[in-house]
């Protein structure tokens, strides 16, 4: 946390008040679920979001970022895009959304600072939005309940605030969900802001979007790496938005509110009654979420080896009937099964780019990141660094 302490006293002449930072997320089996009320197997991975930020009293909120040139300045009252900083449009999703929810915030400055890479597929944006919803709490505290602003948690006597207990974390959740749907205009679930949340150290998050309950199982002794295939991925571009309505409209034809409902037996039944778009969207949802309900059983028996084969699958019924692969990803799910120690490689997160996430054998994660980055450069001509990540609790 030290250089976002230094970025904003370069810039700001003082120190920060607070720090707050709020992790990345992979998703490990469930492509496109959240959303049809599905079960997703997510971690909270050592990338994170960070913001310093100290109060001020003249209303004006100026924030600066690590990863671009210019500030960008506005009111505490007043949250409109400015197509010249669309980075900015998460903070100020999230401050429209507190705002909307009679939180009451006067102006700060901020300093942002990630390790996040961006357009990979470990939602940078929701870790930025999560950040900016508990900076506000750290400058201006409160609580949320189901209608909005509640009475404001107290600090300890060193100044701390309590850590927020599951129910407030769900509220934020949504808070930067709907900053996202509504502001920066992704029809996202809220895989990626639960995630950011609720991970914990060494565990996987089964993520039940029905109830939304979240249920952890341990999983250590094996290695967790990205291969970003530098495809840019842009949730804004609408590509996320159609499978959406694909999906939707697919849940309408089969007479129920999500295609969590819909077994595979049902949907055989009655294929006749969709497009044949709709067809292969509701058939990946429905198979990917029988692929979680069975690799959570793999994973409580410890056997990974039938994990990793569930990985693979997910990300052949990604590409085959949700479409939302690209052929570099595609090129580097075919290269890492071909790597002593890889239990299973899959696309990650939204697609149409982005990267993928793969399970290996920790003896072998050295030489699968050597090989893989080799092989990837030999058949592409472009570098590509593989991240080796550690599971980690969430923030907040
Ligand atoms: C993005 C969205 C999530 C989820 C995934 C795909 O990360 O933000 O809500 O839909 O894509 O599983």
């Amino acid at each position: 946390m030290l250089e976002v302490q230094t970025l904003f006293k370069r810039h700001f002449n003082f120190s920060a008040t607070h720090i707050v930072r709020a992790p990345g997320r992979l998703e490990l089996l469930g492509n496109h679920v959240d959303y049809n009320d599905g079960l997703v197997l997510s971690l909270a991975v050592d990338r994170y979001i960070e913001i310093a930020s100290s109060p001020r009293t003249d209303g004006k909120i100026e924030l600066i970022s690590s990863s671009f040139p210019e500030p960008e300045v506005f009111w505490s009252n007043e949250f409109k895009k400015n197509p010249a900083a669309p980075w900015a449009d998460y903070v100020k999703g999230v401050l429209d959304q507190l705002h909307k929810r009679g939180v009451n915030f006067n102006g700060f400055n901020a300093a942002i600072h990630g390790t996040i890479p961006m357009g990979a597929g470990m939602s940078s944006s929701a870790a930025l939005e999560v950040a900016t919803a508990l900076t506000v709490r750290q400058l201006y505290p409160f609580s949320l309940n189901e209608t909005g602003a509640a009475l404001p948690p107290t600090r300890d006597s060193q100044g701390k605030l309590p850590p927020l207990s599951n129910t407030e974390k769900l509220h934020f959740a949504k808070v930067c969900r709907a900053a996202e749907n509504q502001f920066v205009g992704v029809q996202s679930g809220l895989l990626d802001q639960i995630s950011s949340l609720f991970g914990k150290a060494w565990h996987v998050m089964e993520i039940d979007f029905q109830s939304l309950s979240v249920q952890l199982t341990p999983m250590a002794g094996e290695a967790i790496i990205v291969c970003n295939s530098g495809v840019k991925h842009s949730l804004v571009a609408g590509d996320y938005n159609e499978l959406r309505v694909q999906c939707e409209n697919a849940a309408k034809a089969l007479g129920v509110k999500f295609l969590r409902a819909v077994d595979p037996q049902f949907l055989a039944a009655n294929k006749a009654k969709l497009t044949p778009r709709e067809y292969e969207c509701a058939f990946h949802v429905v198979s990917e979420i029988q692929r979680v309900i069975f690799a959570v059983k793999a994973l409580r028996e410890d056997d990974h080896q039938q994990f990793g084969q569930y990985m693979f699958q997910s990300h052949e019924s990604s590409r085959h009937f949700l479409k939302n692969s690209v052929p570099e990803l595609d090129l580097l799910v075919d290269l890492a099964r071909t790597q002593p120690g890889c239990l299973g490689a899959r696309l990650t997160g939204g697609g149409f780019g982005g990267a993928t996430i793969n399970l290996v054998a920790h003896h072998q994660a050295e030489a699968f990141m050597a090989n893989m980055a080799r092989l990837y450069q030999e058949r592409t001509g472009h570098k590509m660094q593989p991240i080796l990540c550690q599971i980690v609790d969430g923030a907040g």
